[in-house]
């Protein structure tokens, strides 16, 4: 899709052959990282709602950009760069149809993280559109990116800013939520997937509830589009922001979809180059979709393998990856629940949550948990509040271990999590 020119179409098709049987060992080996040893023993990688690692393809596709196409974009009418303005251009289409925006190209804006893309929303639309009084309504399981963004702009504008109760068993609280809308709503920001308590909100729901009352939902999908098949138009987002890197593509890239109305009607974020069709002194006038929202050179080989990431994660299908991810989480509550002292936190209900199993020992800080695991069996864990303090400490808690799953992963992974887990106790009489 990206380029015929581009080796990552041969890649696929050979990935597409391997994988209708969604073959982990397969999978396994298209991740060069989980070849190496780490202290002497196997990686076993477990922190992948942090980052995930990289397949070959996607490391294939960074290195033929910078050998065969750099160039800068949109500038220059010699071969590279129209080879890679072609790849970029497209990368940008492939990641609005795998969220299946109504307008690809026009509503896929690219950004660097999901931070950048919330800030936008925040920045862009919030800071031209919201009044004194206004409110905005969040929740209490949010990433600190989709709360500070929001305190923000509350401070600036004059605005309220609520937050939606999250219940013991780690759902939201629904009735929660419609008690705290009311006709000043402008903005309804909402986590899809949860990376502490792993919850998937119904958020199609939310999305009817925040658009009854005329707010803007704006979705934080970081920890939903990589793991689960993702529609924009069936949740009726306005605004989604997601990371490539957790999603097997590069760093220092990701997506902020937005309606088109919206952003039509929206100022720019960053003003500069590439970002304007005129400039005269007086004044300036725009660019087209999506490029008035990406000013300057922007990150072209990293939006080009995170195309290459889509690929891959098309090739597996993304409703296959949902389903060995909730096989996994399940086998892991059901593992990790039979070891006298473990506590897990979410929903137990795999329906519900995503792969991310977060737990502690107790007795045992998480961080030794953590430091034992890495230096004596090679087991990368992530620990601490996961930039989700404010619910992590609702729950009465200051730091967790969280063991987050992805396409390579396996039970067999988390057996050996489980027998080292009991090793750790026996390491500090637990
Ligand atoms: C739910 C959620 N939202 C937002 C983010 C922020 O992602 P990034 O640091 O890539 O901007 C993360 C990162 O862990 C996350 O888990």
């Amino acid at each position: 899709m990206i380029s015929e020119r581009n080796s990552t179409r041969h890649c696929m098709t050979r990935l597409e052959d391997k994988i209708n049987m969604y073959d982990v060992k397969k999978i396994r080996g298209d991740f060069p990282i989980l070849k190496r040893t780490v202290h002497g023993k196997p990686l076993v990688y477990l922190d992948n709602a942090a980052t995930t690692q990289k397949p070959k393809q996607v490391i294939d596709t960074i290195s033929d950009y910078y050998t065969q196409h750099n160039a800068n974009i949109h500038r220059g009418l010699h071969t590279l760069s129209q080879e890679a303005s072609d790849m970029y251009d497209n990368a940008h289409v492939l990641l609005g149809k795998f969220v299946n925006a109504r307008y690809p190209m026009e509503e896929t804006i690219f950004i660097r993280n999901a931070t950048e893309g919330l800030n936008l929303v925040a920045n862009a639309w919030g800071r031209y559109n919201l009044k004194e009084g206004d409110e905005i309504v969040s929740t209490e399981m949010e990433h600190h990116s989709n709360i500070v963004p929001w305190q923000l702009l509350k401070e600036e504008m004059g605005a309220k800013l609520k937050f939606v109760n999250v219940r013991e068993d780690g759902t939201l609280d629904m009735e929660d939520l419609r008690k705290k809308m009311c006709s000043r709503t402008k903005i309804v920001a909402c986590v899809y997937a949860s990376n502490m308590l792993g919850t998937i909100n119904p958020v199609k729901e939310i999305g009817k509830i925040a658009h009854k009352y005329g707010a803007l939902f704006v979705v934080d999908a970081a920890q939903a589009v990589p793991h689960m098949p993702v529609d924009v138009q069936e949740i009726g987002a306005d605004f989604m922001a997601f990371s490539g890197h957790k999603m097997l593509g590069p760093t220092g890239i990701g997506v902020l979809y937005g309606k088109k109305e919206l952003l039509e009607k929206m100022h720019p974020y960053m003003a500069g180059g590439d970002m304007i069709s005129e400039v005269k002194l007086e004044g300036s006038k725009w660019n087209i979709l999506p490029w008035k929202f990406e000013a300057g050179t922007p990150n072209i080989a990293g939006g080009i393998a995170l195309a290459a990431a889509v690929e891959y994660l098309n090739a597996l299908g993304m409703k296959n990856v949902r389903a060995h991810e909730k096989e996994l989480i399940g086998y892991g509550i059901e593992t990790l629940s039979k070891i006298a002292g473990v506590e897990i936190y979410g929903p137990l209900n795999t329906d519900i949550r995503g792969g991310v199993l977060t737990f502690n020992i107790k007795g045992i800080d998480p961080a030794d948990v953590a430091a034992v695991l890495d230096s004596e069996y090679g087991i990368a864990i992530r620990t601490g509040h996961h930039c989700a303090q404010p619910i992590t400490e609702k729950f009465g808690l200051k730091s967790t271990c969280r063991a987050s799953f992805y396409v390579y992963n396996t039970k067999e992974e988390i057996d050996f999590l489980a027998s080292s887990l009991k090793k750790v106790k026996d390491i500090f009489r637990k």
